[in-house]
């Protein structure tokens, strides 16, 4: 038997306000991708378990105070610290998934209204990371997204800030060209369904580009 031809993994971001049901779509694409004979993982950030994401971990619970500025980049720098294992990683042919990314970072950091916090600023740190393939953002009504339940207790999880979230998120989106707007208010299946079939023509835009 021969070796299987080595194709690049793809970099699959999924993004989307809270509840907007972001792990179980990455757990079900994952599992869809594995059955499917691909190498599949899937992460999320904030990666709450490095030294960086614990200091992160502690200011989203509001037991820490941080600077607006100091806090965004340590978000940034919670990517940078695992990028060189995500792009080995897509070097050899594992897919990755991520449950937010740099929109994540640039958003919810922007949507603090601080005047020296601008969306351009906020995208500085973030320029040289990884590329997603694919950016699938799940888009959900504040009506649908009250019926699924209450705001957590962390910090950001309350209603002003998802409203100028939100706002955001569609400002940028509406510039970007490689993202996939999906409807997160339908059925669990019915968005995995739709999630599915946008990632299945990323890769065959991949493959037809000879992406390595
Ligand atoms: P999580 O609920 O997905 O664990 O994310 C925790 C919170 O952190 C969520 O409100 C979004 C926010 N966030 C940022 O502010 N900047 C970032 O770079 C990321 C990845 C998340
Ligand atoms: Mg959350």
């Amino acid at each position: 038997t021969s070796a299987p031809p080595t194709r690049r993994g793809a970099l699959i971001v999924v993004e989307g306000l809270d509840r907007a049901g972001k792990s179980s779509q990455c757990e079900m694409l994952r599992d869809s991708l594995s059955r499917q004979g691909q190498e599949v993982k899937y992460i999320r950030f904030p990666d709450r378990t490095t030294p960086i994401g614990k200091l992160i971990d502690s200011y989203l619970r509001g037991t820490s105070h941080q600077d607006d500025h100091s806090i965004h980049l340590l978000f940034s720098a919670n990517r940078w610290e695992i990028a060189k294992s995500i792009e080995k990683d897509i070097t050899n042919g594992t897919t990755v998934i991520v449950d937010r990314y740099s929109y994540s970072g640039v958003v919810y950091s922007a949507a603090k209204a601080n005047p020296t916090l601008s969306l351009e600023w906020a995208w500085q740190p973030e320029i040289g990371l990884p590329r997603p393939d694919i950016c699938l953002f799940l888009s959900i009504s504040p009506e649908e997204a009250a019926k699924r339940g209450g705001f957590g207790a962390e910090r950001y999880e309350n209603e002003a800030m998802q409203t100028r979230v939100r706002e955001l998120f569609r400002t940028i989106f509406e510039k970007q060209q490689d993202v996939s707007i999906i409807d997160a208010g339908k059925s669990i299946n019915g968005v995995a369904q739709e999630i599915q079939d946008a990632v299945a023509s990323c890769i065959v835009r991949m493959d037809a580009t000879g992406a390595l």
